[in-house]
């Protein structure tokens, strides 16, 4: 993993807005080419308004015309390793492909996961 993945997304987690549940999240993706968009998690009084830090940082990059990816970082300081929500996985195998998918925790714990393998039988564009 390219260890510049991993601080962004540490970096974008201390922008996180989670006021209601306490827990922040940073998250990071990176281009073929070598160019990373971060996240953060964002929180509303309307909870179902939040928005998590992976897809953010998806957002990101899909709005300034990056479209080929190669790997995520997630960063939190949970005792267990965040991966990411069913939405994400959705949202990201949909853009995104089998990326690599790095759960990384403050608190020391590593995991590399490929999305493929977080997320099997997806419904896709196969499935239309
Ligand atoms: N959250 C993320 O940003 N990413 C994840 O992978 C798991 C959950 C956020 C959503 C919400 O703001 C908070 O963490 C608690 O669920």
């Amino acid at each position: 993993m390219n260890p510049e993945l991993l601080a962004k997304a540490t970096d974008s987690r201390q922008n996180a807005l989670a006021p209601y549940s306490g827990f922040k999240v940073g998250a990071a993706i990176q281009t073929r080419d070598g160019r990373i968009y971060t996240g953060c998690n964002i929180e509303n009084a309307s909870y179902g308004l939040s928005i998590c830090a992976e897809r953010v940082a998806l957002w990101k990059a899909l709005s300034e015309g990056a479209h080929e990816f190669v790997e995520m970082a997630i960063v939190t300081e949970a005792d267990t390793l965040t991966s990411p929500c069913g939405a994400c996985r959705q949202l990201l195998w949909e853009y995104c492909g089998d990326i690599a998918i790095h759960l990384h925790s403050l608190k020391g714990k590593h995991k590399d996961h490929q999305l493929a393998d977080l997320f099997p039988f997806p419904f896709d564009d196969r499935s239309l």
